[in-house]
């Protein structure tokens, strides 16, 4: 896992905005895996200005989202399609049909599930996987858990989770306990994985990530089993593996 410092939001941004773009020059045809959050708002906003300052071309790239909440509707501005629209791909050249998102208002949860994963399949693979990291270092929405979920699944969100992502709804009542997430084998069976991590809110979460041991009950730690991980951290975020772990920072 490659970890690299970096000063703060904006300086995190530019660097996996770069990387991305690298994917798609070198490969125009790429399989981008997407997330949502915080975390990669900045790095969607310099792509879209790559694409209109340079011409960064989305026209052969296809997309797959992470997760999105069960029971929120498409025209939701708390979903996830509704994000994705608004912060990337109204602002590129991608072809609507060559994005992919779990559909929140299949109410099938059985039915979602094994469409999703037949999604991921017919793409052949992830090319790059972006992620960010929850406070209790879910990624997607697997949650802290005793068991890694292999396949795209219906979960029911901490409460952790739910205060964290409150600020997004109008009250916390609004949201959903409940949501889609592609599974911990799908992500690692990504080619490459890029995370972006901001603030000190995020430092143990990170910390127990890379110097922790690899168990479901801190979901991120499972990437240390992957060969091709590359984590842009800023100085918040990096408090505590400074402090616990210095060697691993590159
Ligand atoms: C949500 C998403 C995750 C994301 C996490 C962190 O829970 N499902 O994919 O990584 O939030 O988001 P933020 O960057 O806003 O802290």
């Amino acid at each position: 896992m490659r970890i690299i410092a970096v000063k703060d939001y904006d300086e995190m941004s530019r660097k996996a905005a770069a990387l991305i773009a690298a994917q798609v020059l070198v490969k125009p045809n790429s399989v981008l895996g997407l997330a949502t959050g915080s975390g990669p708002v900045g790095t969607y906003a310099l792509l879209a200005e790559m694409h209109k300052t340079e011409g960064l071309d989305f026209s052969e790239v296809s997309t797959v989202n992470l997760d999105e909440y069960y029971g929120l509707e498409k025209t939701s501005p708390q979903s996830y399609y509704y994000f994705m629209q608004e912060k990337l791909f109204n602002n590129i050249n991608i072809k609507p049909e060559n994005t992919h998102i779990p559909d929140g208002t299949n109410l099938d949860r059985k039915a979602e599930c094994a469409r999703y994963d037949r999604v991921i399949r017919s793409l052949g693979g992830i090319d790059l996987q972006l992620l960010g990291i929850g406070h209790n270092g879910h990624i997607a929405f697997n949650e802290p858990s005793d068991h890694f979920e292999p396949n795209t699944h219906c979960v029911t969100l901490t409460q952790q989770t739910i205060e964290a992502n409150k600020r997004f709804f109008d009250s916390i009542d609004q949201v959903p306990k409940q949501a889609y997430s592609m599974g911990i084998g799908s992500i690692l069976q990504a080619r490459k994985i890029l995370m972006v991590v901001s603030g000190e809110e995020k430092a143990d979460a990170l910390c127990k990530m890379v110097a922790g041991p690899v168990h479901p009950g801190l979901p991120a730690s499972v990437l240390q089993l992957h060969g091709d991980v590359t984590v842009i951290a800023d100085e918040g975020a990096l408090t505590l593996l400074r402090q616990q772990a210095p060697h691993l920072i590159g």
